[in-house]
This record gives C-alpha cells, sequence and structure tokens, in this order.
C-alpha cells in the first residue's frame, strides 16, 4: 500500500493506475476509521473498482467555528494499519494547508437540497463538503466513489453534485454499519461516556420502532415522526431536526409517503450524533 502526503503525487499515482488498465475506486473519509469506513472499500471493490484509494483529511471548509475541528480524532497509523489489512492500495493524508494553499478562493456549492435539515443547523458545512469532494474527484478520476449512508444528506447532495456537473462517476451510498445494539457507527462515538452512549442508544430505538410500524402498514409522515420522536426526546439533551422526507429530494413529507427517509441529528452531552432509516 502506498501512502503520499501531496496531491500532486496523489493525483500520478492515481493516473498512473488508470494507465495499467486499472478502474479506480475513491473512497473519501476524515480518517478515525471504523468498520463503517472499512465497510466502503469492501464496496467499491464489489463495484469493479481493481484499485482503491482512500483518502484521510480533516477537512476545515465543513466545519464551523463553534464546530469539533480541534478535537476531531485523528490516528493515523492505526487508519493506515486498518487500510493495510482491508486491501487499499493507495491512501492520501493530505498535509494540512496542501489541500488549500495560500490564495485559495474557489468554493463549489449545491442548491436547494443542502439548505434542509444539516444545511439548517450547519450552514457553510455542504459547501466546504463538496468543495473538497470535487478536488479529490478531480485529484482521483475514480470511476466510482463510495460514501457511506450514515451521512444521507451529504450522500444525496454529492450525487445531486456529481449530476449537476456531469462528472464521470458512480457515486454509492453504502448502508450504515450498526453495533449490535443499534448504535450507528460514528468517529464521533469514541466522545461518549458510557453513560452517554446508553442515552444515544434512544435514537437507534426510535428508528427500530419506526421500522415496525411502517411494516405493520403505517404510512403517516406525522405519525412516523412522532414515533421517532418520543425515545430520542427521552434519552438526547437537545434535538436539531427529527424529518421524514423524501429519499432524493429530502424535501418534508406531509400526510401519507410511499417512500420516506427518517433523518435525525440530536445532541447528547457535547457531542451531536446523526442518524437516518430508509422506508420504501
Ligand atoms: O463524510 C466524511 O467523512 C466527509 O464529509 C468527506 C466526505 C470525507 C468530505 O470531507
Amino acid at each position: 500500500m502506498q501512502v503520499v502526503r501531496d496531491p500532486k503525487t496523489f493525483r500520478e499515482a492515481c493516473e498512473a493506475a488508470r494507465a495499467r488498465g486499472a478502474r479506480v475506486g475513491l473512497v473519501p473519509t476524515m480518517g478515525a476509521l471504523h468498520e463503517g469506513h472499512l465497510s466502503l472499500v469492501d464496496r467499491a471493490k464489489h463495484e469493479g473498482a481493481t484499485f482503491v484509494a482512500l483518502t484521510i483529511f480533516v477537512n476545515p471548509l465543513q466545519f464551523a467555528a463553534h464546530e469539533d475541528l480541534g478535537r476531531y480524532p485523528r490516528t493515523l497509523e492505526a487508519d493506515l494499519e486498518a487500510c493495510r489489512s482491508r486491501g487499499v492500495d493507495l491512501v492520501f493524508a493530505p498535509e494540512d494547508g496542501s489541500m488549500y494553499p495560500p490564495g485559495f478562493q474557489t468554493e463549489v456549492a449545491v442548491g436547494e437540497i443542502t439548505k434542509r435539515w444539516e444545511g439548517v443547523h450547519r450552514p457553510s458545512h455542504f459547501a466546504g463538503v463538496t468543495t473538497v469532494v470535487c478536488k479529490l474527484f478531480a485529484l482521483t478520476g475514480p470511476s466510482v466513489a463510495v460514501f457511506g449512508r450514515k451521512d444521507y444528506q451529504q450522500w444525496r447532495v454529492i450525487e445531486r453534485m456529481t449530476l449537476d456537473l456531469d462528472l464521470p462517476i458512480d457515486v454509492v451510498g453504502h448502508p450504515i454499519v450498526r453495533e449490535e445494539d443499534g448504535l450507528a457507527l460514528s468517529s464521533r462515538n469514541r466522545y461518549l461516556s458510557p453513560e452517554e452512549r446508553t442515552r444515544a442508544l434512544g435514537i437507534a430505538r426510535g428508528l427500530h420502532a419506526a421500522n415496525e410500524a411502517w411494516r405493520a402498514g403505517m404510512r403517516d409522515a406525522d405519525a412516523l415522526r412522532a414515533i421517532v420522536r418520543g425515545p430520542v426526546e427521552s434519552a438526547f439533551d437537545s434535538i436539531d431536526y427529527v424529518a421524514v422526507a423524501s429519499p432524493r429530494t429530502l424535501e418534508p413529507l406531509e400526510g401519507s409517503a410511499t417512500e420516506a427517509v427518517i433523518l435525525v441529528a440530536a445532541h447528547v452531552g457535547r457531542t451531536r450524533l446523526i442518524d437516518n432509516l430508509e422506508l420504501a
């Protein structure tokens, strides 16, 4: 496995792989890798990638001043070991500053779909994400790029950007990986105290209850929202949103739904968690 730190060397390594006839798969991450990320590597291979590039970059552009950029976990050595044992071919872990050199002033911003839910609570977040992902796409030239569906809105925003900009890349959203008790894997779970971790299960409980109700025939968006909100409200310190939305556009649903995604963001202690469930 090759590890590179500067964008030019990364671009050249990807070009060389393509020149050898490889189908390049990209897995963008911010590191602190867990099984959720590593399952994206497997998925890239499953989608036909014969050369998998994984990027590790805690992208400052997608954090607001009051957010957790400074305390975001950085575990490069363990991440590289995990990549090696999962069969990643190339890791790009850019040096601070090399992605946004002095004079950098370009932003890639997607419209309507970024304005809701996460966009309300983290107004500059998605422009930071789409700017860095666009740069990573340009450097890598992947045939396929895999994102976790835990960041459901992010996946849909990147799909939209790729479509709108005619980028020749298959954007794949890979299902959430959960602990046995239902907690969605997240790099931020390591912030949780044992007591907070127990409370964090409130989201999985709410989503599970909504899934059961859906399977029993419940289709009313308000009722589904209320089923999720109950356990989240009693376990979490505050809720940013519990939304029942159209899976593709993320517009809020009212009345009877034929398909839906339930999106949740809530705070336990100092940690903000997001999770979701698709119903179809
Ligand atoms: O999902 C993430 O880890 C990040 O938002 C991404 C896609 C790597 C961009 O920084």
